[in-house]
């Protein structure tokens, strides 16, 4: 599997050189048409009108996949993660240390008690798309959410021993590492195919010390805790499972 760049209009050019050289990825060639197949395993960053995506393979079927917080404001819902921060106060404050996408993040501030997200994201092509995806935002639903957000491109454990701030709630979704690859959907599949970021070992343990009174850790169900703590409480659903922390 290779990562390359490339742009699927010519107004995109520069652009996509530019970031070829501030991501440190290869620019895409274009082979002849006979060849496409061989690229089927491979992901693009793609530069396109305005807009920032990855793509896997270069068929007509392969999707975007990008930070749709449009589709995903409007579209999506996960209860089970909004159920993990019920009885957290008025106006708490978030930090998520696993941005993304920003998909999670995004159902924590559709909860009417969320005043603010941090999203930490060390992972340089991630955090690319993730503010993209807020700069692309269309529909009011998203603008207004979004507007709860403030982004940091840094490794989580120094962003934690840096700034030196407590956060009401901290979430943290580790890779779910060990689990079958085709039950991955194709957003978490490219994270871990492609990120090359890992989770520190004392994450949580540091974590318990930022949080004013949660950190939620989401879990595939059948995983071991995160660093052999165990939490006060789970949230199970079918596939997932939200470790719940108290820290008051
Ligand atoms: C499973 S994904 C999180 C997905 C996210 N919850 C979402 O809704 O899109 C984990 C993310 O953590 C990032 N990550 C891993 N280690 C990190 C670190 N040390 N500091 C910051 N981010 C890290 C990875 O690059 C990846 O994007």
């Amino acid at each position: 599997m290779r990562f390359f760049l490339t742009s699927d209009d010519p107004k995109s050019k520069a652009r996509a050189l530019a970031l070829s050289k501030k991501l440190n990825i290869e620019i895409f060639k274009k082979p002849p048409q006979k060849q496409i197949k061989e690229f089927s395993e491979d992901y693009f960053f793609t530069c396109s009108k305005g807009r920032l995506f990855l793509k896997k393979g270069l068929g007509q079927n392969s999707k975007p996949i990008f930070s749709d917080f449009d589709d995903w404001a409007k579209n999506y819902e996960d209860n089970l993660l909004k159920n993990s921060t019920k009885g957290l106060p008025a106006n708490f404050s978030c930090l998520d240390l696993t941005a993304g996408f920003g998909k999670d993040a995004l159902e924590i501030s559709k909860v009417v008690n969320c005043k603010s997200l941090v999203l930490v994201e060390k992972e340089a092509w991630v955090f690319e798309l993730l503010v993209d995806g807020i700069k692309n935002i269309s529909c009011n639903r998203a603008g207004g959410l979004l507007k709860k957000f403030k982004t940091f491109n840094m490794d989580n454990l120094e962003f934690l021993e840096s700034k030196n701030e407590t956060f009401d709630l901290i979430y943290i979704d580790p890779m779910f590492l060990g689990v079958k690859k085709s039950k991955a959907k194709k957003h978490m599949q490219a994270l871990r195919d492609l990120s090359t970021a890992v989770i520190q070992k004392e994450l949580l343990k540091k974590s318990l010390d930022f949080a004013n009174y949660r950190v939620i850790v989401k879990r595939h169900k059948n995983m071991e805790y995160l660093e052999a703590i165990v939490p006060n409480r789970s949230v199970k659903g079918k596939v997932v499972r939200y470790d719940i922390y108290n820290t008051n």
